[in-house]
């Protein structure tokens, strides 16, 4: 059987005692909902869950700063107006509080870092790719070094990791959002339009600003000032597409055909939002150096429909800066 030659591994107590399949049921429904199966060879880990940190011998401290953590990726918005300046929470775009395949699961990090990260040409901590997505995903400024909040978050992210290998060979199976085959047709601003109006904006709304009910973020918006901004990795077409492929819509995974998907993360990402925080202050020179991160994006660009110059504004949202002091190259000096 194909699975007998994967790596399975997980942080469930039940494992350990030898049940493997009690695991690995958990995986099933997955592929019911259209999810690749895994492949030879490749690294499969089912990261605990919040019953499973309940059973395990761990100290009450260590279980308060997990719980912590993951408190704090589920309700980022508690972190509003000081870490945190959009509607976006960490789960948003991390599904089932980070756990879930194909959707930027969070363990990978835990056992591949630190590593060299080709977004900002250096090694990179743990704790450097948590300020990355504080920095463009949620448009903030990102929690200090070695704070109780950076080590609530970098404390669940290791904890779900439990039981999985260290800078494993192997490939790991469902990692990032996965990939969306390049589409046979340039992806078009007005077909996405179409597959918005059908498909999206019952929740996310129109004009695409999702919805708050008392205050509370039901449906995050997809563009403007309370959404991500232009560096981040959502903003790229080909990341953007396979998240949207494989997580939306909401409860229907991967019912979009390839097509589709890039065609409506080409349109999404045709509109506005705050300023790359590694602005120069010339948007054709940010994109020229950032070459490598905004070939993918339309940063830049002219938007054919309007002849609008996308990112040709000094507009950093609800946040007073364009960027946070606590990036910083790392010289071993
Ligand atoms: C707007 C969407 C979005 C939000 C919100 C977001 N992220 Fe991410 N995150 C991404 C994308 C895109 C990637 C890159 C996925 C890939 O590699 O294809 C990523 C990757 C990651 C990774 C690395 C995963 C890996 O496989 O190495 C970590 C860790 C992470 N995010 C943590 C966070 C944390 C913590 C927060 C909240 C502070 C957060 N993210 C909020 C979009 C988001
Ligand atoms: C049934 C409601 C629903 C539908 C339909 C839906 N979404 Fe979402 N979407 C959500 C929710 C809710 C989240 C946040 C995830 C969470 O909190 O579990 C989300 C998150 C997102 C995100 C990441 C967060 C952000 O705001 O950037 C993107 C991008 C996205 N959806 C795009 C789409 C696209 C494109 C479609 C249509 C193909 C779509 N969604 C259809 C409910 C929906």
């Amino acid at each position: 059987m194909k699975i007998r030659k994967l790596t399975l591994t997980t942080g469930a107590a039940v494992l350990l005692a030898g049940a493997a399949s009690a695991a690995w049921d958990e995986y099933k429904p997955l592929f019911a909902l259209g999810y690749a199966e895994p492949e030879e060879d490749q690294l499969v880990h089912i990261p605990p869950t919040l019953q499973d940190l309940e059973d395990a011998a761990m100290s009450p401290e260590l279980k308060d700063v997990v719980r912590r953590g993951h408190d704090l990726f589920v309700d980022t918005q508690q972190l509003r107006g000081q870490h945190v300046f959009n509607d976006m929470n960490c789960a948003s775009c991390h599904m089932d509080a980070g756990r879930q395949p194909f959707s930027a699961a969070l363990w990978p990090a835990a056992i591949t870092l630190p590593d060299y990260r080709g977004k900002n040409w250096q090694v990179n901590s743990l704790e450097e790719r948590v300020v990355g997505c504080f920095t463009y995903s949620m448009n903030g400024n990102p929690p200090e070094y070695g704070s109780d909040t950076m080590l609530a978050i970098t404390t669940y992210m290791q904890w779900l990791a439990k039981g999985a290998p260290v800078y494993p060979d192997q490939e790991i199976y469902g990692r990032g959002y996965g990939s969306v085959a390049e589409p046979e047709q340039e992806p078009n601003y007005e077909r996405g339009k179409a597959v918005y109006a059908q498909s999206c904006a019952i929740c996310h709304a129109e004009d695409g600003q999702g919805l708050k009910q008392d205050g509370q973020v039901v449906f995050p918006p997809l563009w403007g000032d309370g959404s991500y901004n232009w560096g981040a990795g959502m903003s790229r077409i080909n990341t953007s597409a396979a998240f949207i492929k494989h997580n939306m819509p909401l409860g229907q995974p991967n019912s979009l055909s390839d097509q589709e998907a890039w065609d409506v993360a080409f349109y999404m990402n045709s509109h506005e939002r705050p300023q790359d925080p590694r602005y120069t202050g010339d948007v054709h020179e940010t994109r020229e150096k950032h070459a490598n991160f905004h070939g993918r994006t339309l940063y830049g660009t002219v938007r054919e429909v309007d002849g609008h110059l996308l990112g040709d504004h000094d507009n950093t949202g609800e946040k007073d800066f364009l960027r946070p002091e606590i990036l910083r190259s790392r010289t071993f000096d």
